[in-house]
């Protein structure tokens, strides 16, 4: 069922359709045990639909007329602060991902913009390359070339080294693992607030401590870069220095803090996963994987790639969107109605918690035909052209789309060329198909292990 239009005979002061009684009781059980079997579920009855998750209550939309409202056009009517942000602002305190909207948060958007340009992206691309061209070595030289590779953990390091270097001018320690392990424990923490939102977070001991670990490792970034007598020009300075001119508002010590986890936290893990999703949609399909090699071979003929060469493989840029659709890794965000509202002729109170899902949206069948089904041919520019503009959109839209969207694009182009060029990736005889755990992003449940056989 698909919930009718406007001109269906919907008028603006229609409630929203509710799940019914079981099925809201199931959502707070199934929250437990299958939250997204239960979000699928409730987007498979309407494209606008009340429900409760976890005991929650909140509003699905699933239609790009809908994303497009509450995202885009009546974007002002609409700002973060709802209760999973609000579990999100316990762990970055203000940060912009999580900050609730207004003047604070253009002011900080402001600010950090010019570090997420194609000018900074262009300067960013040598030392992707490098740290990636030292992954590849160290896969190349195992002791072990037959061993499964714990993809996942190395490109969860890979991905930390290159924001920590491209943002913060840092070469990342031995500490990096602990840091990937704390965040791990505080998404999953978070993730099930969602299952048992009591007691607040704030009370829970071990969040404490695992945010206080996570700030030990910033202030030590924030201490080295303030002996170092050197003159910087990026995001660190600019977060470090506040200079967003005559708007004020310098942070704390604790919203700087913030603000720093929540950027190296937003720009290493979204992408490690994305990147391992990509090698596991290779190994799974030898017939895309040969194509991608070709088209690598082509273009590269053994050089390292840039930010130029990567336009001329537009064939790997339709796998790593045909993984993205799939395998969304920011798979859900909220808002909230700060004003009464009408969404596709429904009413919508203020105060409501609009939810949107990003995996469901890209799994919807009105508008990808047999939506399981991997095929990268579906991002051919013409098969794109036919779909309704912002049905596809693993970065978000309108003001507060990803800030580093271009950023995660390039890494995961650069990486995945230059392992298709070296590896030919394959799935461990017998492995299970890698399914997802549903945290505050989504994961691969038990990581993504592979066979990597030199070419
Ligand atoms: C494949 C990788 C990535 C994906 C899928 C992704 C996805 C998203 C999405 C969907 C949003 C919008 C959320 C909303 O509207 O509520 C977002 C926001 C954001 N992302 Fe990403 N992201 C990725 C990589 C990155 C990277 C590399 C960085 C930074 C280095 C980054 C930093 C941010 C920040 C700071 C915001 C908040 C922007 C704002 O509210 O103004 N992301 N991301």
């Amino acid at each position: 069922m698909t919930a009718p239009t406007r001109s269906e005979g919907v008028s603006g002061n229609s409630p929203i359709p509710s799940l019914g009684f079981r099925d809201n009781v199931s959502g707070i059980l199934a929250a437990r045990r299958d939250q997204l079997g239960f979000i699928q579920y409730a987007a498979a009855q309407g494209d606008i639909v009340r429900m409760r998750l976890g005991g929650l209550p909140m509003v699905l939309i699933n239609h790009p007329d809908y994303f497009q409202h509450v995202l885009v056009d009546a974007h002002a009517h609409y700002d973060k602060d709802n209760f999973l942000y609000r579990a999100v602002q316990t762990v970055f305190r203000g940060g912009l991902v999580s900050n609730p909207g207004g003047e604070r948060w253009r002011v900080r958007r402001r600010m950090m913009q010019p570090s997420f340009n194609r000018g900074s992206i262009v300067d960013f691309t040598p030392g992707m390359t490098e740290l990636t061209g030292g992954l590849l070595r160290k896969w190349a030289d195992r002791r072990d070339p037959g061993a499964v590779v714990d993809v996942s953990g190395d490109i969860g390091d890979l991905t930390l080294k290159i924001v920590l270097r491209s943002l913060f001018g840092v070469e990342a320690g031995a500490d990096v693992r602990a840091f990937e392990r704390n965040f791990l424990e505080l998404n999953t923490i978070v993730g099930n607030f969602f299952r048992m939102p009591f007691p607040p977070l704030g009370r829970r001991p071990r969040l404490r401590a695992l945010i206080q670990e996570m700030d030990d490792f910033v202030d030590r970034l924030i201490r080295a870069r303030q002996a170092d007598p050197q003159e910087r020009r990026d995001l660190f300075a600019a977060l470090l220095n506040g200079t967003h001119g005559p708007d004020g508002g310098v942070f704390t010590q604790e919203e700087l803090l913030g603000e720093i986890l929540s950027t190296i936290v937003s720009g290493y893990e979204t992408s490690s996963h994305s990147i391992a999703w990509v090698f596991y949609r290779l190994a799974r399909h030898p017939e895309v994987q040969h194509r991608v090699q070709e088209e690598v071979d082509r273009v590269l003929e053994g050089r390292v790639p840039t930010l130029e060469s990567l336009a001329r493989m537009p064939y790997t840029r339709m796998v790593i969107d045909e993984t993205l659709r799939l395998h969304t890794p920011a798979w859900q965000t909220m808002r909230r109605a700060l004003r009464d509202d009408e969404i596709g002729g429904y009413r919508v109170p203020r105060g409501s918690s609009v939810y949107l899902n990003f995996l469901t949206y890209h799994r919807h069948p009105g508008f990808w035909p047999d939506p399981e089904r991997f095929d990268p041919e579906r991002f051919t520019p013409e098969n794109s052209a036919r779909r309704p503009r912002n049905v596809y959109q693993p970065f978000g839209s309108g003001p507060r789309f990803c800030i580093g969207k271009y950023f995660a694009l390039t890494e995961i182009h650069l990486v995945t060329a230059m392992l298709a060029q070296l590896f030919t990736v394959s799935v461990p005889a017998g492995q299970p198909p890698v399914g997802f755990a549903p945290l505050v992003t989504l994961h691969p449940k038990g990581g993504i292990r592979l066979h990597l056989t030199p070419r």
